[in-house]
């Protein structure tokens, strides 16, 4: 029998957003994320005899053969190969599912680059004390943001120069945690399902020459420095400040750049507009963040639960096309 690698990486959502790169998949500017649990990828790299001298590589999702993204696959692969020498010894077979439904418009990169690498790395041979920092910079070079999904709770990637271990070529775990926001509660308002009409990739690309890219990007250094602060000391009033303007900050980018283009929809304008007031209205701690899309990451404490999900399904239930309640997670697992 075939033998099988096979791993589980979750998803994270960037509270300080990563937007615009350099050649190499080099970060414009440092990010901070919560690595998330429920939404995740799972990844089981089988080997095969190989049959030629070259790479090969297939890779199935839900059982299906996926050929333009097992083609993403195979081009990280083969800049990669060096890092991986199982790639010239074995023919490689992925199968990968996710546990969150297809037509969501939730990114599944990070968490599938974060498998894929992970269970290459384990299928090399790798254990050292340094896997999860390996699997970070080589998950990075298939998805930026995978490079965060490596560690449980929170992470930084890219320099900041108050933070010496920070760095552009992978991410690291937030080590000074206050239990405030030891775990945390993130709801996700799927307002539209349809597929996004620019992709993130564009949208990178897109900051080469943008007219606010410099302020942006001292902006996003900025708030990841108080980001880490805000961790560590619990202040959910300056985190709703940061990750609702870097929320905003990310769109106006989009808005601005040269194709002017607007990801948002109506509905994500009415559940901003809902959450704040419910939290004017009610003291609670609840935010919203949001991705390079129209769906709406709402991000509050455990202990005010019921009364968010009452919220939630009384004033967005019928406005939106689900919810997929999520939390802050433990990091990737490998699947024996
Ligand atoms: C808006 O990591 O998907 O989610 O490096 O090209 O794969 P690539 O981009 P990707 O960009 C994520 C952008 C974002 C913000 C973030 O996660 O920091």
């Amino acid at each position: 029998m075939n033998q099988s690698f096979t791993w589980r990486c979750p998803s994270n959502i960037a509270l300080v957003k990563y937007w615009g790169k350099k050649n190499g998949q080099i970060p414009c500017n440092a990010s901070v994320s919560m690595t998330l649990q429920n939404a995740f990828s799972e990844v089981s790299l089988e080997l095969a005899e190989k049959k030629t001298s070259g790479i090969e590589l297939q890779y199935f999702f839900d059982n299906e053969e996926n050929r333009s993204f097992g083609q993403r696959v195979l081009d990280f692969v083969e800049r990669n190969a060096t890092h991986f020498p199982v790639v010239n010894q074995h023919a490689l077979i992925f199968h990968s599912t996710n546990s969150f439904p297809h037509s969501t418009g939730i990114a599944s990169s990070a968490s599938a680059f974060g498998a894929i690498a992970l269970s290459l790395l384990t299928a090399s041979g790798e254990n050292n004390p340094d896997f999860f920092r390996r699997a970070s910079f080589l998950s990075r070079l298939g998805s930026g943001s995978a490079c965060r999904s490596m560690y449980g709770g929170y992470a930084l990637w890219g320099a900041v120069p108050e933070h010496p271990a920070s760095n552009d070529a992978y991410a690291i775990p937030v080590a000074n945690v206050h239990e405030n926001f030891s775990s945390i509660l993130d709801a996700i308002l799927i307002v539209d399902r349809s597929p996004k009409k620019v992709s993130s990739s564009r949208g990178h690309a897109m900051m080469a020459g943008h007219p606010y890219a410099t302020t942006r990007f001292d902006q996003a250094n900025r708030h990841c420095d108080r980001m880490l602060q805000v961790l560590a000391t619990g202040d959910w009033e300056e985190f709703i400040r940061i990750i609702e303007q870097e929320a905003l900050a990310l769109h106006a980018m989009m808005m601005t750049s040269g194709e002017a283009y607007l990801l948002m929809k109506p509905g994500t304008i009415h559940a901003i507009e809902k959450i704040r007031n419910f939290r004017k209205d009610t003291g609670i701690s609840v935010c919203f963040t949001l991705d390079a899309g129209p769906n709406v990451h709402v991000l509050y404490p455990s202990a005010d639960e019921v009364r968010v999900h009452a919220f939630l399904t009384k004033e967005l239930g019928d406005s939106i096309e689900g919810i997929i309640y999520d939390k802050t997670g433990k990091g990737p697992e490998q699947i024996l």
